[in-house]
């Protein structure tokens, strides 16, 4: 996993509950925190991390790695807003990640393992289904970075995940329903 990832977990730690915070989290993980964004590091770092960082930040478990996705997402937002300007809302976003976003995060970060996402949109409901496809069984961190792509674009959207790996599912199915938007494109669209 490059190393950015780490270093946007130490920002939040650090912004959020300080430098001693992050400096007792990885004293409890055992490890040294030294990450240059473009290194690779073992991905099991950050689950480690993110169990350390559990009494600091309130959330265990999948709802840790949903916090840190989250806030993850926004970081990346500032770092690159052109790849937020094309578009209008979350699920129009979404629907580039497996085309266009990832592939540019594999030019910024070469060598960046990146999961796959098999689309599927309800024609019915508008709903869409994300089927995640990674060997890092992190969609946790995934729910996280669609809930904070749907604060970018000003809606309240859901995440549900009907199918995990982690509950003995052969696949991890995230379903992207979109609850309200406030973002002025919406309100001028009515
Ligand atoms: C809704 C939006 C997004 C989702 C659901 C998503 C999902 C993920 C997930 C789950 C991973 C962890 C690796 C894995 O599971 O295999 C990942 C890795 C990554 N993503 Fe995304 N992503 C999103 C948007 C973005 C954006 C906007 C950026 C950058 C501008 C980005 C940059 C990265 C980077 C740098 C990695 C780490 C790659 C590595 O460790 O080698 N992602 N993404």
């Amino acid at each position: 996993m490059k190393g950015i990832v780490f270093t946007l977990l130490e920002e939040t730690i650090v912004d959020e509950h300080g430098m001693d915070a992050w400096d007792r989290i990885l004293e409890e993980a055992g490890l040294d925190g030294v990450y240059t964004t473009l290194g690779n590091y073992p991905y099991e770092q950050l689950v480690t991390l993110l169990q350390a960082a559990e009494p600091v930040v309130g959330y265990s478990g999948r709802r840790a790695q949903q916090w840190f996705g989250r806030r993850a997402l926004h970081r990346l937002a500032d770092r690159y807003p052109e790849l937020f300007e094309p578009h209008t809302s979350t699920r129009e976003f979404a629907l580039t990640l497996n085309d266009v976003i990832h592939p540019e995060v594999r030019k910024l970060y070469p060598g960046a393992e990146v999961p796959t996402f098999a689309l599927d949109e309800d024609p019915e409901d508008g709903d869409l289904s994300l089927r995640y496809e990674s060997e890092r069984g992190l969609c946790s961190f995934a729910e996280g970075l669609l809930l904070g792509t749907g604060d970018r674009y000003g809606e309240e959207i859901g995440v549900q995940q009907p199918r995990c790996v982690h509950e003995g599912d052969s696949y991890c199915d995230l379903v992207l329903t979109v609850e309200a938007s406030t973002s002025r494109e919406a309100h001028a669209r009515g």
